[in-house]
């Protein structure tokens, strides 16, 4: 099984899933991580660890349709059978997402469907949620509205701040979206009818 893993920033969940891949000796290649920005620092440490880290900067590109073009192209050159994104910050356009329907995640800092977009820490706090987590779905057209594979939740504390509460969550992030891969990878994670489902371990 192949993966790649697209980031734009820090790269502390590409992190977690390199980390697990290497732990848990998946069945798996990362076969690259591809970044939008030269500058995210999540790249250094994929070459690091040996993972041809690649640039496809989306400033080069007019349209969004050229960028995603350029993207896949090199995506594809490693033949993927789940694409990642983890922390990747740009939209991505319809015929990009339909190329990999039903083979690629993402990773949403909350409870989905509460909370789509950005700064999802500060709107739970305005919301005065008591609950809070993230969410791995498959990826579709509709932005944060893929179906749901898996969640997790965080008790959202009187004297959180965004920092704080951001932090809390990403601990978790770090946990369960190495596992909802590993579950794809290990063919237990599919999609039916437009349903993320998880088959259990055989006994
Ligand atoms: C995470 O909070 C993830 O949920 C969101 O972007 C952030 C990326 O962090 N999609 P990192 O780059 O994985 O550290």
């Amino acid at each position: 099984r192949t993966i790649v893993i697209l980031i734009s920033g820090r790269g502390s969940n590409m992190q977690a899933i390199i980390r697990a891949a290497q732990n848990e000796k998946w069945p798996v290649k990362i076969a690259a991580v591809i970044s939008n920005r030269a500058d995210a620092s999540g790249l250094r440490h994929a070459a690091e660890q040996g993972i041809p880290a690649i640039v496809v900067p989306h400033k080069d590109y007019t349209t969004r349709d050229a960028f995603d073009s350029a993207l896949q192209s090199r995506i594809d050159e490693f033949a993927p059978d789940l694409l990642v994104l983890a922390g990747f910050m740009r939209v991505l356009t319809p015929r990009f997402v339909a190329h990999y329907a039903g083979r690629m995640l993402n990773i949403h800092p909350s409870l989905l469907p509460s909370f789509t977009g950005l700064a999802t820490h500060r709107q739970a706090l305005a919301a005065g949620v008591k609950i809070h987590g993230a969410t791995v779905h498959f990826v579709t057209a509709d932005l944060d509205h893929g179906p749901i594979v898996s969640q997790t939740s965080v008790s959202v504390l009187p004297d959180d701040t965004e920092e704080t509460l951001a932090a809390r969550v990403l601990e978790q992030e770090h946990i369960i979206y190495p596992q909802a891969i590993r579950s794809f990878i290990e063919g237990r994670l599919s999609l039916v009818d437009g349903v993320a489902c998880i088959a259990t371990d055989k006994v």
